[in-house]
Parts: structure tokens; sequence; C-alpha cells
């Protein structure tokens, strides 16, 4: 199978061009490529593009592949928050480009789309399942939900489409994968505030504090890399059709904790893994100061992952484990 990679430079297409050069052919775009690699990027094709720059090869691209998949976005917070009319530009309105291509070239269509999408949900809809749970948005002064709104968006008219029988397609929503080459330390300043993991580590390294937004006591479910490159193979071979016109969560149940939580094991595993004595405080800050105004948070988010289950996935990384795994990689 030929397989374009959209976003194949990130943290997740890195590790997805890594899994997949060994089984199929594959063709990969991003402005920056330097995270494959260097024995994968000999076996797969490179393209150093800026998307919006190439549309008419992406195009030639998309008609030339069997598979594509689109990873392209912004898909930090602090981004969301202070560049929102950018978040949509990219993440709606040239993904919705990259659709329309699929449609025009009748190829099967991989969309990264996110967890945030359930929103605000939570109490008895947790856990959250791909058919039945409500998605519900916080108010429009919250930019932060331009970026679950801009996903959601493109979900629905992918779906859409689908419906109508012009698109076959698979969404995933991924529920915060962390590993390595999750974020470029250290942080460079340009690309905004990273996430938690990245972030948390940074100051670790530096003896800088451990901020807990609203008192960390929002909660996460986190997966390991590779647990969920596993699942996203699965999908992509997709065998016996079993994932055509679909939406998929990818996530770990088992790993859920508060970012308390997740700061407190991340002190004591640097402490374990340098021998040096850590320096970073947990220190408490309001997410508007934090990350600026038209911040607001979601409170917990769990996946029903049973789809995955039934095809015989299931995440094994512990949490402790994938918080280790994801530190090593930067420390050692
Ligand atoms: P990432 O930021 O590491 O990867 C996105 C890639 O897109 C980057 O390499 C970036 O350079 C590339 N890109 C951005 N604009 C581009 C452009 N104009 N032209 C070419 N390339 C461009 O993020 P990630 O964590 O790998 O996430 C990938 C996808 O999965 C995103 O759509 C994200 O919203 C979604 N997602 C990720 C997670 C997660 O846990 N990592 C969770 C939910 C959703
Ligand atoms: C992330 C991002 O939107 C995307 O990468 C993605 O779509 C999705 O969710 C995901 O990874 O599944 P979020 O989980 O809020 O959003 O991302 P983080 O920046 O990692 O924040 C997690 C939690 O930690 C939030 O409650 C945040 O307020 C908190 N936080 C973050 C801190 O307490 N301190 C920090 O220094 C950074």
């Amino acid at each position: 199978m030929r397989v374009l990679i959209l976003g194949a430079g990130g943290f997740i297409g890195s590790h997805l061009c890594e899994k997949m050069s060994s089984k199929h052919e594959v063709v990969a775009v991003d402005t920056c490529l330097d995270k494959i690699p260097p024995e994968t990027q000999k076996s797969i094709q490179l393209y150093p593009w800026d998307i919006r720059g190439y549309r008419n090869e992406i195009e030639d691209l998309t008609k030339a592949s069997d598979l594509i998949v689109d990873l392209i976005a912004y898909a930090n917070p602090s981004i969301y928050v202070k560049r929102p009319l950018d978040v949509v530009d990219l993440n709606f309105f040239e993904n919705h480009r990259i659709m329309e291509y699929c449609i025009r070239h009748h190829k099967r269509l991989v969309q990264f789309s996110t967890c945030e999408v359930y929103g605000m949900s939570g109490g008895s809809d947790i856990p959250f399942s791909e058919a039945e749970t409500p998605l519900i948005m916080g108010p429009v002064k919250y930019q932060r939900w331009i970026y679950a709104s801009g996903k959601q968006f493109l979900e629905r008219i992918i779906y859409a489409h689908g419906a109508e029988g012009d698109l076959n397609y698979t969404i995933i929503r991924p529920f915060n994968f962390i590993g390595p080459r999750i974020d470029y330390l250290p942080i460079d300043g340009i690309t905004g505030i990273p996430r938690v993991f990245s972030l948390f580590l940074s100051s670790l390294i530096d003896g800088n504090p451990l901020f807990l937004v609203d008192g960390g006591i929002n909660r996460r479910s986190f997966t390991y890399i590779d647990d969920a490159i596993e699942a996203v193979m699965i999908i992509m071979e997709n065998a016996n059709s079993r994932f055509d016109r679909d939406i998929v969560n990818i996530g770990n149940p088992a790993n859920e904790a508060s970012i308390r939580q997740i700061g407190e094991m991340m002190r004591k595993i640097y402490i374990e893994i340098t021998g040096k004595p850590c320096k970073s405080d947990l220190v408490e800050i309001s997410g508007t100061d934090f990350y600026g105004a038209g911040y607001q948070d979601c409170d917990r988010r769990i996946p029903d992952i049973s789809k995955l289950a039934s095809c015989g996935w299931n995440p094994h990384i512990s949490l402790e484990e994938t918080l280790r795994k994801s530190m090593e990689y930067y420390l050692l």
C-alpha cells in the first residue's frame, strides 16, 4: 500500500513513518521532517513542504496514493488561545481541502481529530463513546474551544460525505498520547507553551516550578505512543474494511491521573533517572494567568475503547512506564 502521511514530521507522524516503512510505501510531507529517524528517512519519500504552498503537488500525491493520513494541525492549547484564527485556518480549512482531494480522487482518508471534541462532557458520559457521548463546547469567549470546534465541524462534514457515499474515511480521536519526540526540548519560545508532559520535563531539567493549572485537579488518560501506533496501524490496514466510515477513540482508560499526580510522579521519576535532587516545586496557578484570557479546561476524559478491543487491541503500557520511558528518551 502506498500511504501519504501529511504531518509526517510531527510526534505521531514520525512514529507512524518508522512503524510503517518496513511494510508499506510511505510518502512523508511536513514543513520539518527532522523527527523521522535517519534510518527511516532512507526508506521513504520525503517532501519538506508547507502544504499551503504546494496545493497542486499535494493533490497529485493524493491521486497517486492508496491511503491518505492527515495529521496536520496546531495541537497545543496555548496556540488555541493566542492564535485562534491560525488554528481555524490550518486545522479546519487546510484539512478540509485535503478531504476534498480525497473525494475527488476516491481515496480513503484517515483523519486525525481529537478527544477534545467531547469538550466538557463528563459525569455519567464517562467513558466517552464515539456514537453516544454529546460533544459540549464552552462559551465562544473561551477561545480554547476553537480547536475542538474546528475539528468537530470537520468530523461532521467528513461524516456527511460518507453518508452521501462519496468518501471513505476513518476519524481517529486520540487521548493524550505521550512518548519520545512529543515536543522539542528545550522549549523554543516560538511554538507556544507545549503540552503538559514536555513543559513539566523542561521545568524539571531547568529546576523551575511545575505549574499546576487550576490546582492540577483536572484529569487526563495518557497513552504511550507505542500502544497508540499499534492501534493506528490496525485502523490503517483496515482488515475486512472494519473501520470504513467510522470514528474511533484511541486511548488508555487505565492510565487516568490528575495533573497534580502527573507532576508528583514526574518529580519522583526524575530523581530516580538522574540521581539528582529535584529543585522543582509544584506551584498552583490559574488557567487565565498561565495561558491568558480565553482558556477553559476539560476536567476529565476517559475513552471507551471497545471498538479497538473487539479487534484484539488493548494498551499495555502503564502510566508509570509511559512517563518513565518518555522521560528516559530526553534525560539519558
Ligand atoms: P505535532 O504538532 O507533533 O504534529 C503536527 C505536524 O503538522 C507537525 O510536524 C507540523 O510541522 C505539521 N504541520 C503543521 N502545519 C503544517 C503545514 N502548513 N504544512 C506541513 N506540515 C505542517 O502533533 P501530534 O501530537 O503529532 O498530533 C498529530 C495530530 O493528532 C494533530 O492533528 C492533532 O490535533 C491530533 N491529536 C494529537 C494528540 C496527541 O495526543 N498527540 C491528541 C489529540 C489529537
Ligand atoms: C491536548 C491538546 O489540545 C492536543 O494535543 C490534543 O488534541 C489533546 O489534548 C490530546 O492530547 O489528547 P490538553 O490535554 O489540555 O489538550 O493538553 P495539555 O497541554 O497536555 O494539558 C493537560 C492538562 O495539564 C490541562 O489541564 C492543563 O491545564 C494542564 N497543565 C498544562 C498544567 O497544569 N501545567 C502545565 O504546565 C501545562
